[in-house]
């Protein structure tokens, strides 16, 4: 029986046909912050001849999106996906396509449709798949190596109006989801490597982070291997997708969080909104790179900020007028620096068992903010969710950022290492200025 990933094995003849490799070790690709939405791009090559490309980076989405619109869609070896295909089946394409004008990467008969969706403006478009290629840089751990390539890269075209809320310089969206579609899924099982990639945010707008597929670690900064200090926690599903077209389980990442702690101290707070509602997928906990900051409901928001207050409040820091969209800054010189940002009371994440704990320090939990006049202050950055977001809790990249975080998706489990900062790295600290890489 042909299986979709038929479409898959090619690249495995193309390393073969190479005289000197085996298989590549692990591929990387570099991770870039834009200054204005905050929101995360990934850079990577795709078609023929192959164009380094940016494209936001959706830890939730099924499958990747671009604009195939002309000029931008410019490729010697695009391929459409037809009909009732099993790739096309697998893609839970609920509609087949027709088109009346010229052919191109936009336009076929029997075509294959998908829904894309941007994920920050909520629009979705129907649109036909593609099969091209993509390349990634190999590595080590240490530092990136020659291309490794996806003859065909399955993912689905959309328009330029898509691209609405997102970073300006990106083409169009990369999907990390838990999907058999996602990037992770398609690198992994076209190359044969292992099914887990991992992420190292960089908490600078100036300096790329890293993104490695296909591996366990090493992942080296600076000399220092960060994927010896994880913690895991298992992933959850939430068996109801979050995109407009209803299909199944939700692509997302969920952790069994139990508790908050500031300062070692328990926020009190409605243990329901922390566990999965079956029927509408409402509730839980899940990691976003769409929302800078972590957002929570609003009796959780509420509880925590009052506790995060009380135990600030110890330690002499004064409430200064609030900048949109916190709710609670501190004067900057009232605040100690440490390696890991400002001397703040910690907050800890406890997953299934006391002691598996994501701890979050002063670099991730606060916001530094400039005002005119040079008035420096720092916010405490989580924002209000409302009352019924879908989600109670939404872990922002600002969050993320200088934490190596593992997803391994062969025993669905979540690995955290907190800040690397403590380490003496950061995430802007992988090598990539060793070879010619796009940033
Ligand atoms: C598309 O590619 C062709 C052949 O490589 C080239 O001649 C043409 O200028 C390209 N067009 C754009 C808009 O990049
Ligand atoms: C699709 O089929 C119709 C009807 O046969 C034809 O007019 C049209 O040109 C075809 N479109 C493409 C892109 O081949
Ligand atoms: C993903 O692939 C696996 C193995 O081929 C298959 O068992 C599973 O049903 C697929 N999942 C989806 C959502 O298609
Ligand atoms: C980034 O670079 C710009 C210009 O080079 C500089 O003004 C800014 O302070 C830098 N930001 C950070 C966070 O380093
Ligand atoms: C806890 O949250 C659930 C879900 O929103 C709600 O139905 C319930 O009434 C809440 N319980 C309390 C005590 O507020
Ligand atoms: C806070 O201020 C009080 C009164 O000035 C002082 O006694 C206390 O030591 C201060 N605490 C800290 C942590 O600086």
């Amino acid at each position: 029986m042909p299986s979709p990933n038929t479409f898959l094995l090619l690249p495995f003849l193309l390393f073969m046909t190479s005289p000197s490799l085996s298989l590549p070790p692990a591929l990387v690709a570099p991770i870039s912050k834009d200054h204005s939405t905050l929101l995360y791009s990934l850079s990577l090559y795709l078609k023929t001849p192959l164009q380094p490309t940016k494209l936001h980076l959706d830890l939730g989405a099924a499958f990747t999106w671009l604009d195939c619109t002309k000029p931008y869609y410019n490729s010697s070896t695009y391929l459409h996906v037809p009909c009732g295909s099993p790739l096309c089946d697998s893609l839970h394409s609920f509609a087949c396509g027709n088109c009346y004008e010229p052919p191109g990467p936009h336009c076929a008969n029997d075509t294959c449709s998908l829904y894309p969706e941007n994920p920050v403006s909520g629009k979705a478009t129907l649109d036909n798949a593609l099969l091209d290629a993509l390349a990634l840089h190999t590595t080590d751990g240490s530092a990136p190596g020659r291309l490794a390539l996806l003859p065909q890269f399955a993912f689905s075209c959309s328009t330029s109006s898509l691209l609405k809320g997102l970073a300006k310089k990106v083409n169009g969206l990369v999907a990390l989801g838990r999907s058999n579609h996602s990037l992770p899924a398609q690198v992994s099982t076209a190359l044969s490597l292992p099914h887990y990639f991992a992420l190292c945010l960089s908490g600078s707008v100036n300096a790329s982070g890293a993104a490695f597929f296909g591996s366990k670690g090493p992942y080296i900064f600076n000399k220092i291997d960060v994927s010896k200090s994880l913690i895991y926690t298992p992933l959850v599903l939430n068996p109801v997708t979050r995109t407009v077209v209803k299909y199944g389980p939700s692509d997302e990442y969920f952790i069994g969080l139990t508790a908050i702690k500031v300062n070692g101290k328990t926020v009190p707070l409605n243990n329901t909104l922390l566990s999965i509602d079956r029927d509408s997928g409402f509730g839980g906990t899940t990691l976003t790179t769409d929302a800078p900051y972590t957002v929570m409901e609003t009796s959780i928001f509420k509880a925590f900020v009052e506790l995060f207050v009380r135990e600030s409040s110890a330690l002499n820091l004064t409430r200064t007028n609030v900048v949109k969209p916190f709710g609670v800054c501190y004067l900057a010189t009232d605040i100690v620096s440490t390696r890991a940002g400002p001397a703040v009371p910690t907050v800890d994440l406890v997953m299934e068992r006391e002691d598996v704990i994501w701890r979050i320090l002063g670099s991730n939990s606060m916001v530094k903010i400039s005002k005119k006049g040079g008035v420096e202050l720092w916010c405490l950055g989580f924002v209000d969710g409302g009352a019924k977001p879908r989600s109670s809790i939404m872990i922002g990249g600002h969050h993320m950022e200088d934490n190596l975080l593992q997803f391994d998706l062969e025993s669905k489990r979540f690995g955290f290492s907190s800040s690397v900062l403590l380490q003496g790295t950061k995430c802007a600290d992988f090598n990539f200025a060793s070879a010619k890489v796009n940033l």
